[in-house]
């Protein structure tokens, strides 16, 4: 059965890879893996989250573009429709809702993070970072974090850019802009790791990420393994609904297994290349790998400072990252804007606006909470650190065993093979079906009750 979706289709079938890959690398990849692999003391961790992607994010990534081409609406309205093609309660909606919330509440730091990431493009340009130490860097990234009003205006330049895209529909332009900058900034990973190899310690970071030392885990093992798990679903853009609603628009014949393969690759590739980028800078500059969310921005300007043409490449690498934020964030707004389009009425134009605003308002608590509202805390953390281990870590698994209970157990078998394209037996058709029944599901919930100490 083939049916479209309301808010169109991509124009070609690579058209979906290319905005899932947006969304997908981001900040994630380039500033969240980097400074939580340190924060666990790298190898061990990386391990971990490896093969969360594997064995966990692709088979759920598999499921949620299943789900969303199957329903063809915004997260809310597909899981109501399919709930009642089904049969079964209408509040498997909630899951539609629980992944707008995470929407809002990534989308309120990651733009603030962004935001740095701007500021840096003009620091690096200006030439700020030439010959800089650790210490001169972690006063430049120091004095960013304390000054909110600057930090307000890049937020708020962000959040206009973002809202800006979705306004117009997100399949306009996407696809020309990541056919061109993911490429771009493949490639200048590439050279930053070559630059790596030659001036940093290039031993010490491939030995810190790829040697796993499990006894650097055992103080915290069972924070480690839940936050390399979150960091699977937030960098494979898992569990609220973004890769749903992008698998809404996608058509009835593309293969969804092999899109999720390549899209999950991608991804993997581009936070294993940060990774290379970085920590041999972090070694060879008697650096902390520990330092937490503001380790690129204090590492990196201390290799741009050093390369030849540093300025250049340091203002590229930063632009660079500024888009793929981009493509990312407009993946976080478009559930919300898909939902008031269907069933409020309202213009694409009016509901971007309103999600908009209500995302830069919360994202102004987050910037606050880097200066003056430091001295605020819950559990032990300001509001971005709170919202961003609120999401990553719970949120998105979260919605992740539902969406996987959901497919592997409420909905037709019949269906999902269907969507799958699987002839009776597939091998690959069965082991996503394992993975996804049990072992997706009891793994997340296995790793939550370890993490709260009940196991
Ligand atoms: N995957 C994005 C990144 O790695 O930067 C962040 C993200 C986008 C998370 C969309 C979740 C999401 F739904």
């Amino acid at each position: 059965m083939s049916t479209t979706s309301m808010h169109g289709m991509w124009s070609s079938r690579l058209a979906f890879i290319f905005a899932a890959t947006g969304s997908a690398v981001g900040l994630g990849n380039i500033w969240r893996f980097p400074y939580t692999a340190g924060e666990y003391g790298g190898g061990a961790f990386v391990l971990i989250y490896l093969a969360c992607v594997a064995a966990i994010g692709v088979p759920i990534m598999i499921a949620e573009v299943m789900l969303g081409r199957r329903g063809r609406q915004s997260p809310i309205n597909t899981m109501r429709a399919l709930a009642e093609q089904q049969g079964v309660s209408p509040l498997w909606q909630l899951l539609g809702w629980m992944g707008i919330l995470s929407g809002f509440l990534i989308l309120s730091f990651y733009s603030v993070i962004a935001g740095w990431t701007m500021g840096y493009v003009f620091r690096a340009g200006s030439g700020q970072f030439a010959g800089i130490d650790g210490a001169g860097s972690e006063a430049i990234f120091g004095a960013l974090t304390a000054d909110p009003e600057r930090l307000l205006a890049w937020h708020t330049i962000f959040m206009v850019l973002v809202v800006m895209v979705v306004a117009r529909g997100v399949a306009s332009g996407l696809e020309r802009a990541v056919r061109l900058l993911m490429p771009a900034l493949f490639l200048l990973l590439v050279v930053m790791v070559l630059y790596a190899s030659q001036a940093g310690d290039f031993a010490a970071g491939v030995s810190y990420l790829f040697t796993p030392d499990f006894s650097e885990l055992q103080a915290n093992a069972g924070e480690a393994i839940l936050s390399a798990m979150g960091q699977a679903f937030f960098s494979l853009s898992l569990g609220m609904g973004a890769i749903m609603i992008y698998g809404s628009y996608l058509s009835s014949h593309a293969s969804i297994g092999a899109n999720a393969a390549i899209i999950a690759g991608m991804d993997t590739l581009v936070a294993v290349l940060a990774g290379l980028a970085i920590f041999p800078i972090v070694f060879a500059n008697g650096l902390e790998p520990g330092a937490g969310p503001g380790l690129i921005f204090q590492t990196l300007p201390v290799a741009f400072g050093q390369m030849p043409f540093g300025a250049f490449f340091g203002a590229l690498f930063f632009m660079l990252l500024v888009f793929a934020a981009w493509t990312s964030a407009i993946s976080l707004l478009e559930p919300m804007v898909a939902y008031l389009v269907e069933n409020r009425g309202f213009s694409r134009v009016r509901a971007s606006l309103l999600a908009g605003v209500t995302v830069w308002a919360l994202g102004i608590a987050c910037l606050l909470s880097l200066n003056e509202w430091s001295g605020f805390t819950i559990f032990g953390k300001g509001i971005l650190d709170l919202f961003d281990y609120l999401t990553a870590n719970i949120l998105l698994p979260l919605g992740g065993i539902f969406i996987a209970i959901f497919a592997g157990w409420v909905l037709d078998q019949q269906v999902t093979r269907d969507e799958l394209g699987a002839s009776n037996g597939a091998r690959l058709y069965r082991v996503w079906r394992g993975l996804i029944r049990w072992f997706a599901p009891l793994c997340v919930i296995l790793v939550f009750f370890n993490a709260v100490g009940l196991i």
